[in-house]
């Protein structure tokens, strides 16, 4: 079992998965969004909720990652459209139960921002 052979296959498995490692521990750039910087102390934006938590289906500017997800460019619905989406979570979109109305009117500003297609 001790053959070196053994030792240099151990050896190259070890290496093998510290590259593997690194690619893990890559910084992701979207990490960045969720972080406040320690001297942050202004409210949270709609644009960063926004970020957060509906572009990665809905695309930083409404623009959607999919035929299956609804555009929000140039946004018609009201606010009362955007809560009820919120709460129910329709087609594959999930529910948001922990963003309070509040949160959720800042969100409807921003995307009201967003300019048609
Ligand atoms: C996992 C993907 C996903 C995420 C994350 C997501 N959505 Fe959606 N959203 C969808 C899909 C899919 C639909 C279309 C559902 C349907 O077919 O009715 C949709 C539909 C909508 C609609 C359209 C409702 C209408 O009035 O027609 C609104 C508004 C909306 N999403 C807002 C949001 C907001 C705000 C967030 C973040 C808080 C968000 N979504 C996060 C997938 C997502």
């Amino acid at each position: 079992m001790n053959r070196p052979g053994s030792r240099a296959l151990l050896l190259g498995a070890l290496l093998l998965l510290a590259s593997a490692g690194c690619s893990v521990l890559d910084p992701d750039p979207r990490a960045e969004i969720d972080k406040p910087s320690s001297a942050d102390t202004t409210p949270v934006t709609g644009q960063k909720i926004y970020l957060n938590e509906c572009a990665s289906c809905h695309g930083a500017g409404g623009e959607p990652i999919d035929r299956s997800v609804a555009d929000l460019r140039g946004y018609q619905g009201t606010f009362e459209d955007l809560d009820a989406a919120m709460t129910l979570g329709p087609g594959g979109m999930p529910q948001f139960p922990g963003i309070a109305t509040a949160d959720r009117r800042k969100i409807f500003d921003h995307i009201k921002t967003f300019p048609p297609k």
